[in-house]
């Protein structure tokens, strides 16, 4: 049987994540694909830690060893921040391999760059994982909403910002205690100031405003407000009224200008982002033709996240397959 080969950067929660599904679902991708998906290798941090992998994967600190493995087809990127993720992934693009990236922080900032350098090398770069975890909210927009036009998105964008609120309105537990918990269950980054303070929700914000419109607002004039401007008696109160805060991301469009912000926004029952609670995401998508659409699932953790990269890995390797064969009949078609 044929094998995808694939590369995984960096083994922590969702690289994890990612080796697991990827070992227990081979029959799906035999299904899916006529081929399994092997791990060839992993980037890791510190090769001395103790790691459930077969022995025959490559286990190293050295991003050369990986590019230069021969016949790579994919790598897999699950580490945090910036660089070197962002000079791993031009290296992969420019060799012709294809590109899944789970890295929100580095695809906001790069995103144009990196659509273009995959196009220019004729492979695909998938960014599922970046935006709203296990929700696919990315092939949604780009696929089955070409029609329409998008006119505006307002989003809950952060697992761990919702599961806090949510933890404090219904439980009555202090902010610290609920933080706490969001990272026990793996949904905050190693370092949470960004859940808490905006900056992961508006990250997603900007890769929303590339995919949909192509652009990104100005980042200076994007007011970013985290859930830690919001008090505990705050949260009390709109619970007598029957209300809730979330942490909600708007996108839109005036005339030319694109409007984006990021604050608590006070919620009534009635709206459609009133009752989405815990670690779940979710996106209220108006379009002028079809009105607004909800989208929710999970945002954050370890198998939401990896779902979302194995259905991209899927995706990618499909078009592959549909690309060779329209090659090869175009050929046939000019003999
Ligand atoms: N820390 C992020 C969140 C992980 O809580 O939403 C998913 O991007």
């Amino acid at each position: 049987m044929q094998k995808i080969k694939a590369a995984l950067l960096g083994y922590g929660t969702v690289g994890q994540g990612i080796q697991e599904v990827i070992h227990q679902y081979q029959e799906r991708f035999r299904l899916l694909l006529g081929k399994e998906v092997e791990i060839a290798a992993v980037l890791v941090q510190n090769p001395a830690k103790q790691r459930d992998l077969p022995e025959n994967v490559l286990v190293t600190t050295d991003f050369e060893e990986i590019i230069t493995l021969p016949d790579l087809n994919v790598v897999l990127e699950a580490i945090v921040g910036e660089e070197p993720a962002l000079t791993y992934l031009r290296r992969s693009l420019n060799k012709g391999i294809h590109v899944i990236t789970a890295n929100k922080m580095m695809f906001a900032r790069h995103a144009r760059e990196l659509l273009e350098t995959a196009r220019e090398n004729k492979v695909h770069i998938g960014f599922e994982a970046t935006t709203a975890g296990g929700t696919p909210i990315i092939r949604t927009i780009d696929q089955l909403l070409q029609v329409n036009r998008v006119e505006k998105v307002e989003a809950i964008l952060n697992g761990t910002s919702n599961y806090i609120l949510t933890a404090m309105n219904d439980r009555f537990i202090d902010f610290d205690t609920a933080l706490t918990e969001a990272q026990e269950k793996g949904y905050a980054e190693a370092d949470p100031t960004h859940d808490i303070d905006g900056t992961d929700a508006f990250n997603k914000l900007m890769i929303l405003s590339q995919l949909i419109y192509g652009e990104q607002p100005d980042w200076l004039n994007v007011r970013k407000t985290g859930i830690n401007s919001l008090t505990e008696a705050d949260i009390q109160h709109a619970k007598q009224e029957n209300k809730k805060y979330k942490h909600i991301g708007v996108i839109k469009k005036e005339g030319n200008t694109i409007i984006a912000e990021v604050s608590p926004v006070l919620l009534s029952s009635t709206h459609p982002l009133h009752h989405i609670d815990g670690v779940d995401n979710a996106l209220a998508i108006t379009s002028d033709i079809v009105g607004t659409i909800t989208l929710t699932g999970p945002g954050a953790g370890k198998l939401p996240t990896a779902s979302a990269m194995v259905e991209d890995l899927v995706q990618i390797f499909q078009k592959e397959h549909a690309e060779f064969y329209e090659k090869i009949s175009e050929k046939h078609a000019a003999v």
